[in-house]
């Protein structure tokens, strides 16, 4: 099953995506992790990127649809994806009809994690990630089992997002609801799109997202 997690920054589509390769095998493919990836390698589309992250615009195009197209070719993507932060926007969905019909790949769902901007503030503010694996956690919602020990490494170094402070979650919110939400139309109207409450806790939404693809 190949399926997109929409929602703006915050919505919780890492934390779901994590939580649907776990229950399914499928593969995240998040275009925000691979960004990052490519910033900490200095690689050449890391570079162009940085600057860009930082004022939490959008990456041109041509370098999020090129990472995508390269992901797609590889054998692990063959099992089933959920596409977590790609396309975002009219020009990126329409590269990516064409990238998956190329491959011979069906997309069978969008998920539409609907949440309020105040608190897509608050989950932003409280967001922090284990440095070691990567693992996510918030300081209300979602603490370590054991206090300063990451559940799934038992590392003690964590790490908060260079994009995550007031100022840049403001400009991505914007850019969010002019350039990514104008996608809820465009797969509702491919039939595509499901939309859950992405404001209930965690477990639920996990429950949710599992029902809609039992049912798809
Ligand atoms: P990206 O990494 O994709 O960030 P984003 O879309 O802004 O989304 P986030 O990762 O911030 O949020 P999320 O929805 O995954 O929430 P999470 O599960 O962590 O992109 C970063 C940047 O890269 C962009 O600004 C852009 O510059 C560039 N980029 C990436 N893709 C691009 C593209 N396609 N084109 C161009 N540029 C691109 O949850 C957040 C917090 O809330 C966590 O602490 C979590 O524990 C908590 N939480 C989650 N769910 C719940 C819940 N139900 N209740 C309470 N708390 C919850």
């Amino acid at each position: 099953m190949n399926i997109i997690l929409l929602g703006p920054p915050g919505a919780g589509k890492g934390t779901q995506a994590k939580r649907l390769e776990a229950s399914r095998g499928m593969k995240q493919l998040s275009t925000g992790d691979m960004l990052r990836a490519a910033v900490a390698a200095g690689s050449e589309h890391g570079r162009q990127a940085k600057a860009v992250m930082e004022r939490g615009d959008l990456v041109s195009d041509e370098t999020v649809v090129s990472i995508i197209a390269d992901r797609l070719d590889q054998p692990d993507a063959r099992r089933g994806f959920i596409l977590d932060g790609f396309p975002r926007n009219v020009a990126q969905a329409a590269a990516l009809d064409r990238l998956m019909a190329s491959r011979g790949l069906k997309l069978d769902m969008v998920i539409e994690l609907a949440v309020d901007d105040e608190a897509l503030v608050r989950r932003l503010s409280g967001r922090f990630s284990c440095s070691g694996c990567g693992k996510g956690y918030h300081e209300a919602f979602e603490r370590p089992r054991s206090e300063g020990r990451c559940d799934a490494c038992g590392g003690s170094d964590f790490v908060r997002r260079a994009d995550d402070n007031a100022e840049t979650v403001k400009s991505r919110l914007g850019i969010y609801n002019r350039q990514t939400a104008p996608l809820v139309a465009y797969y509702a109207a491919l039939g595509k799109l499901k939309r859950i409450d992405g404001m209930a806790g965690i477990d639920e939404v996990s429950r949710q997202i599992e029902e809609a693809l039992r049912i798809a």
